[in-house]
C-alpha cells in the first residue's frame, strides 16, 4: 500500500532562523527583531543538508512552537544512526522529558522487549519520535506542533536512512502516512514512505493497557523483519 506520507520535503529553511537557533544553541545572545519573538512566528524551519551534530544542537534550541516553552529539554532520539531499523514514537512523556530520551518510561520498557523479541536492542535501532518536546500532560500533539516538528524528524530519517519504520501508536502512524485511519486498520500490511517500507503496531502503553493485543504486535514485528530483510535500498 502506498500512501502520501505526511512528512514534507519542499520545507524552507530560514538562513537566520538557523542561524539564531544555532548561535542560541551555543550560548551566544542573538539579537531577534520583536516581531519575530514570539514562538512559532519564525519561517517554517528545513533540516536539508544539515548533519547529524547540526541537527541535534538545532533541535535543542528550536523555539518553533509553544513547547519550547514548557519542556524540560528536547527528546532527539537515541540507537544507531545508521541502524537498519527505525522506531518512531509520538512524544516524549514526562519521564522522557527529565531524562532527554525517547521511551524510557514503563512502555519503554516493554518497547525494549518487543526489540529483544526480534533480537534488536535501543542500540542497535534509533528511537525517535514525531515530537521532540513534551506536550504539558501529556495532551495529544497538536496538528501545529507536528507541522513544526516534521523537518527534524524527515531529517533523521534521511540520515539514518533505515531498511524499516516501524511506527508505533495512533499518533506516529497518522502522521507518516497522512491518514486518519485507526492502527487496528494500518497494522498488518505493508507501507511505504518515500521508498522506505513502514509498518505500523501498537504503542506499548496500549499494550500494558490491552495485553490481549500483544500477539497481533508480535505479527506486527515480524512482518516489519521480513520486509527489512527484503529492502535493497
Ligand atoms: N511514548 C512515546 O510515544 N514516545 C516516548 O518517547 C515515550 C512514550
Amino acid at each position: 500500500m502506498h500512501n502520501a506520507p505526511n512528512i514534507r520535503s519542499d520545507r524552507m529553511i530560514h538562513p537566520e532562523h538557523q542561524r539564531r537557533a544555532y548561535l542560541q544553541a551555543m550560548g551566544i545572545d542573538v539579537w531577534v527583531p520583536r516581531d519575530e519573538e514570539e514562538p512559532g512566528a519564525g519561517a517554517a524551519i528545513s533540516a536539508a543538508g544539515l548533519g547529524w551534530d547540526e541537527l541535534e544542537v538545532s533541535v535543542s534550541a528550536c523555539q518553533q512552537c509553544e513547547l519550547g516553552a514548557s519542556r524540560t529539554q528536547t527528546v532527539f532520539g537515541v540507537g544507531d544512526k545508521a541502524a537498519d531499523w527505525m522506531i518512531i514514537g509520538e512524544a516524549p512523556g514526562a519521564e522522557e522529558d527529565r531524562r532527554g530520551e525517547p521511551f524510557v518510561g514503563r512502555a519503554g520498557k516493554l518497547l525494549d522487549e518487543m526489540l529483544r523479541a526480534i533480537g534488536q536492542s535501543r542500540d542497535s535501532v534509533f528511537i525517535a519520535n514525531i515530537l521532540k518536546c513534551r506536550p504539558p500532560n501529556n495532551r495529544d500533539p497538536k496538528p501545529s506542533e507536528v507541522a513544526s516538528c516534521n523537518a527534524w524528524l524527515e531529517r533523521q530519517i534521511a540520515l539514518v536512512q533505515p531498511k524499516i519504520i516501524l511506527a508505533v501508536g495512533k499518533i506516529a502512524a497518522q502522521n507518516l502516512l497522512g491518514s486518519d485511519a485507526t492502527v487496528a486498520s494500518m497494522r498488518g500490511s505493508a507501507h511505504d514512505l518515500n521508498g522506505i517500507p513502514l509498518v505500523v503496531t501498537y504503542h506499548p502503553a496500549y499494550l500494558l493497557r490491552s495485553p490481549s493485543q500483544k500477539r497481533k504486535s508480535w505479527a506486527d514485528l515480524c512482518l516489519a523483519t521480513r520486509l527489512a530483510a527484503e529492502h535493497h535500498a
